[in-house]
């Protein structure tokens, strides 16, 4: 399905009410739920252990995809797993066996994917895509929501999409996405974007309309 899929980053929401703020962009049409897990290590940023991942699954009616931006990774799959994830995505460079973080992701169940650095190349996931269902290619460094987007993830993509050839492998991109920017990479074949700022900017719990103008804006 290369339908065109908007998963909002909840990295922007008021972190006092990630449960109505889960509802709020839902009900304004995000399409997936996007959580950011950042360990202090891999990326220069802390944020949701499973026990949050946890407390999100049940206001999450959609699809929760669950960036792991953690290393090691392979310790923690299995309790982002039972916290209620239904995609889990590891990063290429969170280790020497991105295979293996592979193998145990599906074991678990779930979905897998495979995120790249900017700095990583295409070629990274040639060997990993039969182990699949997503590669996420990051148009920021990992860390920060509301960064300015890496112009050059637009071939990455490109690239990987023709590597992915007919296989049903979904294209993430993440980082500085927005209306001025989703164009080339819907072209190059991406068909999934996670937002932070551009999604939650202007909106509140309170006044969620602009949540859902700014999600038909991408
Ligand atoms: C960056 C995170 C992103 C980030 C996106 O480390 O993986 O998901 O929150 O935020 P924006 O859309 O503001 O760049
Ligand atoms: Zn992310």
């Amino acid at each position: 399905d290369r339908s065109i899929k908007i998963a909002p980053s909840i990295l922007s929401a008021d972190f006092a009410d990630f449960g109505r703020e889960i509802q709020a962009i839902e009900a304004q049409g995000a399409d997936w739920v996007h959580v950011d897990v950042m360990d202090g290590h891999f990326v220069p940023n802390l944020t949701f252990g499973p026990p949050a991942v946890k407390a999100f699954r049940p206001h999450v009616k959609t699809f929760m995809d669950v960036h792991l931006m953690i290393a090691p990774v392979d310790p923690y799959i299995e309790a982002y797993a039972e916290a209620g994830a239904d995609m889990i995505v590891a990063h290429f460079e969170a280790g020497p066996h991105p295979h293996r973080t592979l193998q145990a992701i599906r074991a678990t169940g779930k979905k897998a994917g495979i995120s790249l650095n900017p700095g990583t190349p295409a070629s990274a996931v040639e060997y990993l895509l039969d182990l699949c269902d997503m590669v996420l290619v990051m148009s920021v460094n990992p860390g920060f929501g509301g960064q300015k987007f890496i112009p050059s993830s637009v071939d990455k993509v490109r690239q990987v999409r023709e590597m992915i050839g007919d296989r049903e492998i979904h294209i993430q991109v993440d980082g500085g996405v927005d209306p001025n920017t989703v164009g080339p990479l819907v072209a190059a074949g991406a068909d999934c974007f996670v937002a932070g700022s551009a999604v939650f900017k202007g909106g509140s719990v309170e006044n969620p309309a602009p949540y859902g103008e700014n999600i038909r804006a991408i």
